[in-house]
């Protein structure tokens, strides 16, 4: 709900009670946006919910409310439609106020929160040693533009990368690496990831044959927890193998991140354990610690444990995310913890939540948020593949969008007969193909799976980075062309006549709604959409046809459309920066 919906809401509420009594104070208005633009910008469809308490027909008690409704300042003077709505026009001259309004406004009329909160997006997080795959890279995106939302709500954000550094595969690739390539262990650089990756497949396939080899391995696994210092020193190289082979990714994408992987837990594992017990939940199960929860079961219908200790032991995903969801409310004092992972892990999720519940960990106001997302798929709507069926590496799948989008940059500048740099070309090629990838994504409800099409996600047409990144270059150009400086354009000059100006002009005025729409719900595929809007108004707006006229109109019109354009701009900026995307003056 934007501030004038909120506003206009107060006044039929008051209005209510003015009409009806105090007793029908809190009653909701039901106030939405108009269901056809032929009536107005909003309906309150009160009157009809209210006929049966009051005994009164619907026509009648809307236009007892509608005598006592003071909303003349916003508004046309009301009129009820049908059997009793409520239709309410906003006034010209109030929208003209409102966007001269924002147009001084660096944050375009979007409030910050009024109480900022810590908030903590757990994302990307990849493990140590294997490839980061295009569940990561859903992971990285969306994880992104949603720390960047609240980032820009004011709230106090703690971005974390809780990659998987620990555990037991470490024992079984140090244990490998001794045999085959012990310099590995001791010098740095030594592999890069690609190496470190197949490593790992062939430790594991050892692990797996060879009984004697298991048991070196789970050696190493007690070298590594009890710190002893020669498998400490081969497992920190190994991460920083693989750190880097991840920030090459991060700086490509521009994102990020804070790394806490699952190690930094590890000394309070046994803590979670030890008050789990204490709080009468812990539950010997074959030997391994658990706790059993409601409403999930296995397939003869027992209810299902979770375990947090195994028999062996060792301890596992779950512990480390309990011990880290104590942390992060005991130390960091986060109020909001979002974790961005594939659908898959939904019930490991759930699992964990259900039981720090349980343990009474979790104040009531501190809030848990899985944000799932689907699969990526390749075209042909199987699990996204290279042709030769091989996972596909992050940094191949960028640079294939970088070099596709170059090379239609090139047939463009071709056609146009343009002469560009080299420089600007590669520059455009990169801006463009890196926010094809990420605006594919984002632009999708993220709990579907995604068909990803280099073709879709670079097309200038349709629901892409690069026709809305040619919108906002376009308007650059308008500037350009009649060497005008939009931050030099008088203040008051907003005057709405054509129905094109007026259409762009409420919609400009819906960016607060959205963004807090995104902040609760999470779901930046909303932010897109309206992005989307907004550049097609526009473009019918700047229409030759449908449209007006913009350096060629006459003053008083001319400015007030030059700032129209202007704000069309600085919205799109704004909402794709919110999205990790950059803009570019000409393309
Ligand atoms: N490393 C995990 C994976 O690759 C994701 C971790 C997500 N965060 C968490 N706190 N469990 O699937």
């Amino acid at each position: 709900m934007n501030a004038t919906q909120e506003q206009l809401k107060e006044q039929v509420e008051q209005a209510l009670v003015a009409a009806f009594g105090a007793d029908f104070a809190g009653v909701d208005p039901i106030l939405v946006p108009a269901s056809n633009p032929k009536f107005g910008d909003y309906q309150a469809n009160v009157a009809l919910s209210l006929s049966k308490k009051l005994g009164k027909q619907p026509r009648a008690i809307a236009g007892a409310i509608v005598e006592k409704l003071n909303v003349s300042e916003i508004c046309e003077p009301p009129e009820i439609a049908g059997p009793g709505f409520i239709n309410l026009k906003l006034k010209t001259a109030y929208l003209e106020a409102q966007l001269n309004a924002i147009q001084a406004d660096p944050r375009l009329g979007v409030p910050a929160a009024k109480t900022p909160k810590r908030e903590i997006v757990d994302f990307s997080s990849p493990n140590i040693a294997k490839e980061m795959h295009v569940g990561h890279l859903r992971s990285t995106i969306i994880g992104d533009a949603i720390a960047r939302i609240l980032e820009f709500q004011g709230h106090d954000v703690l971005r974390l990368n809780h990659v998987g550094d620990w555990g037991t595969q470490f024992g079984m690739l140090i244990a490998y690496l001794r045999e085959v390539y012990p310099d590995a262990l001791t010098t740095a650089n030594a592999l890069d990831i690609g190496d470190l990756v197949s490593f790992y497949r062939k430790a594991k396939q050892r692990f797996d044959a060879d009984e004697a080899f298991q048991e070196t391995a789970r050696q190493e696994v007690v070298r590594l927890q009890a710190g002893a210092e020669d498998t400490l020193h081969a497992w920190k190289l190994l991460c920083e193998q693989s750190r880097r082979e991840f920030q090459v990714i991060y700086e490509l994408l521009d994102i990020k991140l804070t790394e806490r992987g699952e190690s930094f837990y590890n000394p309070l594992l046994s803590g979670v354990v030890e008050d789990l017990d204490k709080s009468g939940l812990l539950v010997e199960n074959q030997g391994a610690k658990c706790v059993f929860l409601e409403g999930f079961t296995n397939r003869e219908g027992e209810p299902l444990p979770l375990i947090v200790q195994k028999s062996d032991g060792g301890y596992n995903y779950a512990t480390t995310d309990l011990a880290s969801l104590r942390y992060r409310i005991q130390q960091d004092q986060a109020k909001r913890i979002i974790y961005v992972t594939d659908a898959g892990q939904g019930n490991h999720f759930a699992q964990f939540f259900q039981v720090a519940r349980k343990a009474g960990w979790i104040p009531d106001d501190v809030e848990l948020v899985h944000i799932p997302f689907g699969l990526v798929l390749g075209e042909d709507g199987k699990k996204f593949k290279t042709r030769s069926g091989d996972t596909v590496r992050l940094r191949d799948l960028l640079d294939e969008a970088v070099s596709r989008s170059h090379a239609d940059l090139k047939t463009r500048l071709q056609e146009e007969e343009r002469q560009e740099t080299e420089e600007f070309i590669n520059e455009v090629a990169r801006v463009v193909g890196i926010s094809a990838v990420k605006y594919a994504d984002l632009s999708q409800n993220r709990t579907s799976n995604y068909i990803f099409s280099y073709d879709k996600m670079l097309d200038l047409k349709g629901n892409t980075a690069p026709y809305m990144l040619y919108v906002y270059a376009r308007i650059q150009g308008i500037s350009r062309k009649g060497d005008i400086n939009f931050k030099e354009l008088g203040n008051n000059a907003v005057l709405l006549q054509h129905e094109t100006e007026l259409a762009l002009a409420k919609y400009l005025l819906q960016l607060d709604e959205v963004i807090s729409s995104v902040e609760q719900d999470l779901l930046p595929n909303r932010l897109c959409e309206y992005l989307y809007e907004l550049s097609k108004k526009f473009n019918q707006f700047y229409d030759r046809n449908q449209g007006v006229q913009v350096l060629e109109a006459e003053e008083p019109q001319r400015t007030s459309r030059l700032v129209l354009c202007d704000l069309t701009a600085r919205t799109l900026k704004l909402g794709l920066s919110l999205l990790g995307i950059q803009v570019l003056e000409r393309m």
